[in-house]
C-alpha cells in the first residue's frame, strides 16, 4: 500500500478537492449533501487558498488527491475546520496527519481556537479530533434539516490554541 503524504493545497488542487467532497458526500458524514456543485465548490477552494487568513491541505496517495482539510475564519480568532478523506485511504493515519499540519499552521497565527461540527454518530471523526486535543463544547439539538427532511444534531468540538 502506498504511503500517504500531506502538503499545503494550492489553486491547482481546487478541482480535485471538490471531487473528494463529491465522492464522500453520499455517505452522509459531511454537511455537504449530493448533488455536490463541484464547480462552485472548486471556486470556493480556489478563493480559500488565496486568502492569508485561511489555508488548506491535501492528502496525497502517489500524486492523487485522496483527502483534504480546510481552515477558515469563522469569527475573530476562531478557525473553522473541515476535513474529508475518500473511503479507500482512511484508517492509515491520513486524518491525523492533516489535523497535525493544520494545528501547526494555526499555532503560528493569532487565532485562539480551532472549532468544528461533527455528527454525534461519527465515532471515527470524533476519535480523531479527541486524540488531537479537541473537546466537546456543546450540542446543536436537531439543528440541521437534511435533504430528506430529517433533523440532525451536531456536536460542537474545539481546541484552544492559547
Ligand atoms: C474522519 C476522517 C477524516 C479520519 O481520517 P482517517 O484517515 O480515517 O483517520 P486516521 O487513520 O488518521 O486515524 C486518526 C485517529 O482517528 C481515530 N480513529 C480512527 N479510526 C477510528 C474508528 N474506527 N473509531 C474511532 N476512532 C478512530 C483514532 O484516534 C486515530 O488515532 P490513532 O490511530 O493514533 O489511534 C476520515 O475517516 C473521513 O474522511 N471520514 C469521512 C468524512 C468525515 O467524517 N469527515 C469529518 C466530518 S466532521
Amino acid at each position: 500500500m502506498e504511503a500517504l503524504a500531506v502538503r499545503r493545497a494550492g489553486p491547482d488542487d481546487a478541482g480535485a478537492m471538490a471531487a473528494v467532497i463529491e465522492a464522500v458526500a453520499p455517505e452522509g458524514t459531511l454537511g455537504a449533501e449530493p448533488p455536490v456543485d463541484v464547480d462552485a465548490r472548486a471556486h470556493g477552494y480556489r478563493e480559500l487558498v488565496a486568502r492569508e487568513d485561511a489555508a488548506a491541505w491535501v492528502l496525497l496517495e502517489r500524486s492523487d488527491v485522496v483527502g483534504l482539510l480546510t481552515l477558515a475564519p469563522r469569527t475573530r480568532g476562531v478557525l473553522g475546520l473541515a476535513t474529508a478523506i475518500v473511503a479507500g485511504a482512511r484508517g492509515r493515519g491520513g486524518g491525523r496527519a492533516l489535523v497535525d499540519a493544520a494545528l501547526a499552521w494555526a499555532a503560528d497565527t493569532d487565532a485562539h481556537k480551532v472549532d468544528l461540527e461533527v455528527w454525534p454518530d461519527n465515532g471515527r471523526a470524533i476519535g480523531l479530533y479527541a486524540a488531537a486535543g479537541f473537546v466537546v463544547e456543546g450540542l446543536r439539538d436537531r439543528h440541521y434539516r437534511r435533504a430528506d427532511g430529517t433533523l440532525r444534531s451536531s456536536l460542537l468540538m474545539a481546541r484552544r490554541l492559547d
